[in-house]
């Protein structure tokens, strides 16, 4: 007997926090994606604004607009059967006010995202509560948040110093309390995101945050192995990951990329991606 997989809620992703089941998660930009990493497994897909880097080719994601991040959300939902999807408000998108903040995230809601998500922290938790308060499930980022590359100075690895991680609890810890249902950690000490995904009772998703998380994102054009120039060191092509009998197997171009996709789901669900060792902060 098939048992049919169901859609992914947010009660599931809480559930599978609160046991320590992984979740798996990556970003995704059109529908042909959505449905190869649904079909894999994939549990969230992130119409995430690198879009702007990995598609547009931009050198951040500063220029990424709401009609481009609502355009991708649509995309990828109509791929989409079973996994949950959460769209990124760009950069401008929700730093005027909280009528425009809501506005934005309408938009991207009504594209088929079933969560939003916003960089920062401070500020951002009155934006927050509004979107909760509007029944707009919100997912936090913080560590590195990308719309801030320029008053970070660059894509460096963020709360190293005592006074520094002390803000990125406060901050987490503010924005739970407002009602995110999920946080996305970036760039930052493994020991400080094992810390914090320990305390919070929501999800939370590391990219370059050490195995202590409830689960892994990382960019698709990353992870596939298709970015050229200096990547960050906590990537892993799953590509290059090829065993000889996937090697000659036909169906090599489409199982190629298929395999990769399941490769990095089976990965981090059994919590050999990443490695604390190479991720090395
Ligand atoms: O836009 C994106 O891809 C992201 C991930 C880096 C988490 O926000």
């Amino acid at each position: 007997m098939t048992v049919e997989r169901k859609r992914m809620t947010l009660h599931r992703l809480r559930e599978m926090h609160a046991s320590g089941e992984k979740i798996a998660m990556l970003t995704c930009y059109d529908a042909s994606f959505a449905r190869l990493l649904d079909d894999a497994g994939v549990d969230v897909l992130l119409v995430g604004d690198s879009l702007g880097m990995v598609l547009q080719g931009h050198d951040s994601t500063v220029p990424v607009s709401l009609d481009e991040m609502a355009y991708h959300t649509q995309c990828v939902a109509r791929g989409n059967r079973h996994a949950w999807i959460v769209g990124d408000l760009p950069f401008g998108g929700y730093h005027v006010s909280i009528d425009q903040a809501v506005g934005s995230a309408v938009r991207l809601m009504q594209s088929g995202a079933h969560m939003v998500k916003l960089e920062g922290g401070g500020w951002t938790t009155e934006v927050v509560r509004a979107l909760v308060e509007r029944g707009i499930p919100v997912c936090a980022h913080l560590g590195l948040t990308p719309q801030s590359v320029h008053a970070l100075g660059g894509y460096r690895v963020q709360g190293r110093d005592e006074a520094a991680a002390e803000t990125l609890r406060a901050h987490a810890r503010e924005l739970a309390d407002a009602g995110a249902a999920m946080l996305v950690l970036e760039l930052m000490p493994s020991a400080l995101a094992r810390e914090l995904a320990r305390a919070l009772s929501i999800p939370v998703i590391g990219i370059g945050a050490g195995a202590g998380c409830s689960g892994q994102v990382l960019v698709l054009h990353d992870m596939l192995g298709l970015t050229r120039g200096k990547l960050p060191r906590f990537v892993r092509n799953f590509m290059r990951d090829v065993t000889s009998e996937s090697m000659n197997d036909d169906r090599a171009a489409s199982g190629g990329v298929e395999a990769a996709l399941r490769r990095y789901v089976a990965a981090v669900k059994d919590s050999s991606f990443p490695v604390e060792s190479v991720h090395g902060y």
